[in-house]
């Protein structure tokens, strides 16, 4: 089941929340810099021994304070002008985020921020739609998807895309 909500996402329930790192995965602002906050200095210090992640994969490491068993750190493209393979890495980044999960093997509820539409300015509304078809695609796998917006406008477009 694909469930779109507007929260903040270091507050949900779930087996697994994705963060929107960088390669470096020492933290950062956004959503990155929410979720090291709330899960403790521990997370920095795990998701660094595994760095670099290249943009369109994805690592795991436990969720520390969180509710959150595991944080899936997932580094999304940044966008330039569209014609450097932008959507392919964006798609990517949600395929290896599944994957990373799926491998795991005890992960049944996963949720998602709108990964690259902050700092790394992708355009809401196609990743929207790349978001809503990667879930789609793997909805059979987890019992709950939860594609978390930050604010109504990427909630609205979560929505028209899911349609
Ligand atoms: N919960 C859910 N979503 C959030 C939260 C939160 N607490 N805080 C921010 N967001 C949303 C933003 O509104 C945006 O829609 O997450 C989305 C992604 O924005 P960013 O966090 O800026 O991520 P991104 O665009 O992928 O840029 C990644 O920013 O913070 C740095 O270290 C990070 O260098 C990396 C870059």
């Amino acid at each position: 089941m694909i469930e779109i909500i507007r929260d903040d996402i270091t507050r949900l329930d779930v087996d697994a929340i994705v963060n929107a790192a960088n390669s470096a995965l020492a933290g950062g602002g956004g959503v990155d810099g929410a979720i090291h906050r709330a899960a403790g200095p521990e997370l920095a210090r795990a998701s660094m021994a595994l760095a670099p992640c290249a943009p369109g994969d994805a690592v795991i490491t436990p969720g520390f304070a969180l509710k959150a068993r595991y944080v899936i750190h997932a580094v999304g493209p940044v966008w330039r002008d569209g014609e450097r393979g932008e959507p392919e890495l964006l798609r990517s980044t949600y395929d290896r985020s599944f994957a990373v999960a799926r491998a795991q093997g005890d992960i049944t509820s996963i949720a998602f921020p709108a990964i690259s539409t902050g700092a790394y300015r992708f355009p809401r509304r196609l990743a929207a739609e790349i978001a809503m078809d990667s879930m789609q695609r793997h909805e059979s796998w987890f019992t709950r998807i939860v594609a978390c917006a930050f604010d109504a406008e990427t909630e609205q477009m979560y929505h028209a895309a899911l349609d």
